[in-house]
C-alpha cells in the first residue's frame, strides 16, 4: 500500500519507546519533515494503529510490554498493516540482534545511538519505496517514466560526487516515456504518483520536466524538442544536489547568507551540465536561467527580459507553478488555480504574460485542477 502524506502535507512517522525524553529528542530532530506521533509501550501503540496508520514506525528494542521484536511479530500479523515499513531500533550492535530484528519483519535497523543524518537517510529511503512500490500498478508506459527517471536521478548523485560528466543519452532515454504520455494525455498517473515522493528535488523536477514537455506540446513543438524539454526540465536543478539539506529543507525562512547558498544552485547546475559537451544548449538554458525575471530583477545575472528566449520564458513559468504546489515539508501543496492566480495577478513583472496565458489554458484543458 502506498504511503499517503497527510492533509498537513507530511508522512505521518510513529515512535514507540519507553523513555519520553528519547521520543522527544527523536520528535525534534524529524519534526520539520515528517508529522510525528509518539507511543510509550507495545499497547497503547497497538490499539492506536487500528484508529490510524502512520507511513512508517520506529521501534525501539525495548518498548515496554512485551518488547519490540514482538510489537513488530504482532503488526506483522495484521492483514490491515501490510506492508507498514518498520525500522528497529537495537540498543547495541549485535549480530544476533540484527538477525532476530530480520527474521521478525523489520524492514531496518539502526543502532542506539544514531546520527539523525543517518535515521533521515532511513526513513525517506523506506517512505520511498512503498511510493515507488505502487507504480508496480500503473500502465507500462507511465510505469517506465516514473522508474526511469527516479534511477537516473538518483545515478546522477552519484556521478557528480565523482565529478564525473552526467550522459545524456541516458536522461533522454528515461524522459521518453514521459514524452509519450504527455503526447497522449496520459500524464497525471505520472504526477499523482511522484507527488509524495520523499526525495523532493526529484519531485520538483520530474514536475517541471512533464509540464514543460506539456508546454512544448501544446505550443507545437516537435517531439524532438519536447524530449529536450523534458531532459530540461529533469536536470535543470541538479545543481541543489550539492546544497546541505538544512538549506534547502528549512522550514523556516532562509537568512541572508542561505539564500546566497540556496542560489548558488543555479551556478551549480550549470558547471555539472558544462562537463559533458553533448548536453544541447538548450538544457543549460533552461538550468542557467529559470530564475531571472522579465524585469531584471532576478538570478543570478539580472538579465533583462531582452536577453530571455522563449525556453528561458516557458521554464521560469513552469518552475515557478512547480514551487508554488509542490508539497513541502513547511506547506502543503497550493490548488492549480490558486497558484494560476497568483502568477497572473503578483507576477506580471516577471513572467512572460503571452506564455502564461498559453499555460494557463494548458492546465485548464487538460483538467490539472487538483494539486500537481
Ligand atoms: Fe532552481
Ligand atoms: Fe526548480
Amino acid at each position: 500500500m502506498a504511503a499517503v502524506a497527510g492533509a498537513e502535507g507530511r508522512n505521518l512517522v510513529a515512535i514507540v519507546d519507553g523513555n519520553a525524553a528519547y521520543r522527544t529528542q527523536v520528535a525534534q530532530a524529524l519534526l520539520s519533515f515528517y508529522r510525528m506521533v509518539e507511543y510509550p509501550d507495545s499497547i497503547r501503540a497497538m490499539a492506536a494503529l487500528g484508529v490510524c496508520r502512520p507511513e512508517l514506525m520506529l521501534i525501539s528494542e525495548d518498548t515496554p510490554i512485551g518488547g519490540g521484536f514482538a510489537l513488530v511479530r504482532k503488526i506483522r500479523l495484521r492483514p490491515d498493516l501490510e506492508g507498514l515499513p518498520i525500522i528497529l531500533v537495537l540498543a547495541r550492535d549485535d549480530p544476533a540482534a540484527r538477525q532476530e530484528a530480520r527474521d521478525c519483519g523489520a524492514d531496518a535497523v539502526l543502532i542506539k545511538p544514531y546520527r539523525r543524518s543517518a535515521l533521515i537517510r532511513q526513513i525517506s529511503a523506506l517512505v520511498n519505496s512503498q511510493i515507488e512500490q505502487s507504480w508496480e500498478s500503473l500502465p507500462p508506459v507511465q510505469r517506465q517514466a516514473l522508474k526511469g527517471t527516479v534511477e537516473i536521478y538518483n545515478s546522477i548523485s552519484d556521478v557528480i560526487e565523482r565529478g564525473e560528466p552526467i550522459g545524456y543519452a541516458n536522461v533522454t532515454e528515461a524522459c521518453a516515456p514521459l514524452v509519450q504520455a504527455v503526447n497522449t494525455n496520459d500524464f497525471k498517473s505520472i504526477l499523482n504518483g511522484v507527488r509524495d515522493h520523499d526525495n523532493y528535488s526529484y519531485a520538483h523536477s520530474l514536475k517541471v520536466a512533464t509540464l514543460l514537455s506539456l508546454f512544448g506540446n501544446t505550443i507545437g513543438l516537435p517531439q524532438s524538442e519536447q524530449l529536450l524539454l523534458a531532459s530540461g526540465g529533469l536536470l535543470h536543478d541538479v545543481g541543489k544536489m550539492s546544497i546541505p539539506h538544512e538549506v534547502l529543507n528549512k522550514p523556516g525562512r532562509l537568512t541572508d547568507d542561505e539564500f546566497v547558498v540556496m542560489r548558488s544552485h543555479v551556478d551549480a547546475s550549470v558547471a555539472y551540465l558544462s562537463l559533458n559537451p553533448d548536453i544541447p544548449k538548450g538544457v543549460i538554458t533552461i538550468a542557467a536561467q529559470h530564475h531571472e525575471k522579465l524585469d531584471g530583477t532576478g538570478y543570478p545575472h539580472r538579465l533583462p527580459g531582452s536577453k530571455l528566449n522563449d525556453l528561458a520564458r516557458m521554464a521560469a513559468i513552469v518552475d515557478v507553478y512547480g514551487a508554488l504546489t509542490d508539497r513541502r515539508v513547511y506547506k502543503p501543496s497550493m490548488p492549480a488555480e490558486k497558484a494560476l492566480g497568483i502568477m497572473c495577478n503578483d507576477m506580471r513583472n516577471h513572467l512572460d504574460g503571452k506564455l502564461l496565458a498559453l499555460f494557463r489554458e494548458m492546465l485548464l484543458d487538460a483538467a490539472v485542477d487538483a494539486p500537481v
